[in-house]
């Protein structure tokens, strides 16, 4: 099974993605989590991607549908992807199209995490993330067990992302809103697009999601 999750900075892509992952043997592609790999790795790919992610504009097109194509080349073909953050153009829609066929995959759901935009700023800015292992948590929403403790791996340094101001914030959210909203009608049109709660708690989006990819089993 092949899906992409879409919703605006904050709707809570990278923490379904992750836990679909967990649970189903499904591999996230995030592309953000890849720039910020180039980035810290210093790749040319990062290089050109740096100020760019920190003024919370759009990398180009060809960038990251080329780490798309990549990550798919070392997939076995049974296991499903989970698209988290791409496409977010209309010109990176056509390319999944294209690199879905070259890896033998079809789309099969495209998962709506409807939101309002007023409780994104606070979820945004309070977003920490384990050092070692990359878990997600909130100040507030979803916070480790053991205050300064990371659940998963035991890590004690936690990480905040450099985009991850409430002015950057605005200019991501208007970059969703011009750039990325607008291909939601592509896949209306191939009746692909599923709509779920993001306003609730994270256990139930979980749930409202699997219950899209049951259906289907
Ligand atoms: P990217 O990393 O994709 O960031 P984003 O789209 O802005 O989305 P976020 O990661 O901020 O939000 P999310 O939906 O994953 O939310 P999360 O689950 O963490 O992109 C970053 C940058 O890279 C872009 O600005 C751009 O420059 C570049 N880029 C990336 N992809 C690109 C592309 N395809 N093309 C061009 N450029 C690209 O949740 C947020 C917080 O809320 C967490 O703390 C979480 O614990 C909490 N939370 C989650 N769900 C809930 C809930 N239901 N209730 C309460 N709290 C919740
Ligand atoms: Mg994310
Ligand atoms: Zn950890």
């Amino acid at each position: 099974m092949n899906i992409i999750l879409l919703g605006p900075p904050g709707a809570g892509k990278g923490t379904q993605a992750s836990r679909l992952q967990a649970e189903h043997g499904m591999v996230q592609l995030s592309t953000g989590d890849m720039l910020r790999a180039a980035v810290k790795s210093g790749s040319p790919a990062g290089l050109k991607a740096k100020a760019v992610m920190e003024a919370g504009a759009l990398v180009s097109d060809d960038i990251v549908s080329a780490l798309i194509d990549e990550k798919l080349g070392t997939m076995r073909a049974d296991q499903g992807a989970i698209f988290d953050g791409y496409p977010r153009t209309a010109p990176q829609a056509a390319s999944l199209d294209q690199l879905l066929a070259a890896h033998g995959r079809t789309l099969d759901h495209v998962i709506e995490l409807e939101v309002n935009e007023d409780a994104l700023v606070e979820r945004i800015v309070g977003r920490f993330s384990c050092a070692q292992c990359g878990t997600n948590y909130h100040d507030s929403f979803n916070r480790p067990k053991v205050d300064g403790v990371c659940d998963v791996c035991g890590g004690t340094e936690f990480k905040r992302r450099a985009d991850d101001n409430a002015e950057t914030v605005r200019t991501r959210m208007a970059e969703y809103r011009a750039k990325t909203a607008p291909i939601l009608p592509i896949y209306e049109a191939r009746h692909l697009v599923n709509r779920v709660d993001g306003m609730a708690d994270i256990d139930h989006v979980t749930s409202a999601i699997e219950a899209i990819l049951s259906n289907d089993a």
